[in-house]
């Protein structure tokens, strides 16, 4: 393992680091994710989902460039009903994203740090929008880094066209008859017409 770590600082390094990983990622390894995801730079993007939107798509898509694995991860909370099951909101991910290599579609119950830790992840991944959504966002990573000073927040921010879209806005104006179209994957846009249709064609 500190070898294939070692060894990646150089076009042949990285092709030796590959070849190591590959061995690591079969299944009679004895590897485990967590041994194979300290060899990665992975990525966890945390967040309720509720649903999924193209803020969130943008931001996935420019983390896609920078690290090896991204972990889309919906946080699960029995306490807090959202208007989508958990399973609804993984489907809906899992559609828009089910080919890709390198994106894991996971749910999680509990602290995210724990979570992080169990993926031998150390980077979680928040977007940023506004000045607005910054003094929650420093609180959580600040909360976060007291419980585990090993995993670092970075924020990302989506194009600016995106800036103003959240999934509660898009839930509402969908059930009000607004058009969120260019805002949600046709996927998603789908799931919210088979939600609240019965309610807007009233
Ligand atoms: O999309 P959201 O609702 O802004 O995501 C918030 C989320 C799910 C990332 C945050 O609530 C979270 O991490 N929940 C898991 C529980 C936890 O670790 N809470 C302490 C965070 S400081």
């Amino acid at each position: 393992m500190v070898a294939a770590g070692a060894a990646a600082h150089s076009d042949h390094g990285r092709e030796v680091a590959k070849t190591l990983l590959l061995a690591a990622e079969s299944p009679d390894s004895g590897y485990t994710i967590k041994d194979i995801n300290k060899l990665k730079k992975v990525a966890i993007f945390p967040g309720s989902f509720d649903p999924i939107t193209n803020g969130h798509i943008d931001i996935i898509e420019r983390c896609n460039h920078l690290f090896d694995e991204i972990i889309i991860a919906i946080a699960f909370n029995p306490e807090k009903k959202g208007l989508f099951t958990l399973e609804e909101r993984l489907e809906m991910i899992r559609n828009i994203y089910g080919n890709h290599k390198n994106i894991i579609i996971d749910s999680f119950e509990g602290l995210l740090v724990d979570y992080a830790r169990k993926m031998g992840a150390k980077i979680i991944i928040r977007g940023l929008r506004a000045i607005s959504d910054f003094e929650y966002e420093f609180q959580m990573a600040l909360m976060n880094r007291r419980l585990d000073d090993k995993i670092e927040t970075i924020f990302m921010m989506p194009h600016e066209k995106y800036s103003y879209v959240s999934s509660r806005l898009i839930k509402e104006v969908f059930q009000f008859g607004g058009s969120i179209q260019g805002l949600v994957s046709p996927i998603v846009e789908k799931k919210l017409r088979e939600k609240f249709g019965n309610k807007i064609n009233k």
